[in-house]
């Protein structure tokens, strides 16, 4: 027998106001009213006041200052699972994209790299470290690993813009799709401190073998996402 569907409780409708105030009227780091102008404006509890807060917290879309109030949390940057460079994700989201080059260095494949991207171990790879940012805000800890033979002379260009860009301008290699696994990890305290958040906070850890429009492997790349800032969408459908 089917159920009747839930009355909206007094909290919920609460929930439903605030989430329209955060989106249409409110910016990312503003002030919610404090919890005795919402109960007097709502004729709630303080108690169902704070439930509804709770809601939007573990929603994540805002946070509690001890002492402050509650703020608007910065706005979550959702991936949908489409092959693209962080240049194109970051555009599409209307932020600015940057890159803060830490090393790009030569080294041999090694035995893992090079068996993912089909060369020998101790063939050569540019290997560039990279912190990624959106709108200046460090997001994403990059290291991504290049065959030589494939882009010659890659380390002695400018590696600040896109690298997939690069690579399709200089060497007609387009990166057209990947192998990626994702999971979740904890940042080192050096990573944190490069992504400009606390240690041992949570973390994507997005791993991928990207493959060019000849179906070579082009790229191995470790991509560390800030868990606050990033979530993954999956569209799926019954096989
Ligand atoms: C994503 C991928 C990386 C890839 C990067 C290229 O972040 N996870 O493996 O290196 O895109 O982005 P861009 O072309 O902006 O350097």
């Amino acid at each position: 027998m089917a159920t009747a569907p839930r009355q909206p409780t007094k909290t919920d409708q609460l929930k439903e106001h605030l989430y329209r105030l955060i989106s249409n009227q409110l910016r990312p780091g503003d002030k919610l009213p404090t919890e005795r102008d919402l109960a007097e404006a709502f004729g709630v509890s303080r108690l169902t006041v704070r439930r509804a807060i709770d809601r939007l917290e573990s929603d994540r879309l805002v946070f509690r200052v001890q002492g402050a109030g509650t703020f608007v949390s910065e706005r979550p940057i959702t991936k949908t699972i489409d092959f693209t460079s962080f240049t194109e994700d970051m555009h599409s989201r209307g932020l600015a994209p940057g890159s803060r080059l830490l090393d790009a260095v030569e080294v041999p494949a090694g035995a893992r790299i090079g068996f993912a991207l089909s060369i020998s171990p101790a063939d050569p790879v540019a290997r560039i470290r990279r912190v990624r940012m959106a709108d200046n805000t460090p997001m994403c800890l990059e290291t991504s690993h290049v065959p030589l033979a494939l882009a010659p002379g890659l380390l002695d260009l400018p590696l600040d813009g896109s690298l997939y860009a690069l690579m399709e301008s200089q060497y007609r290699i387009r990166p057209e799709r990947a192998d990626q696994t994702i999971r979740a990890t904890v940042l080192e305290p050096e990573e944190a401190e490069l992504l400009q958040t606390m240690p041992l906070s949570p973390a994507l850890l997005v791993e991928r073998t990207a493959f060019d429009q000849r179906g070579r492997a082009i790229e191995v790349a470790k991509s560390l996402y800030r868990g606050d800032r990033y979530s993954y969408q999956i569209a799926i459908e019954r096989a």
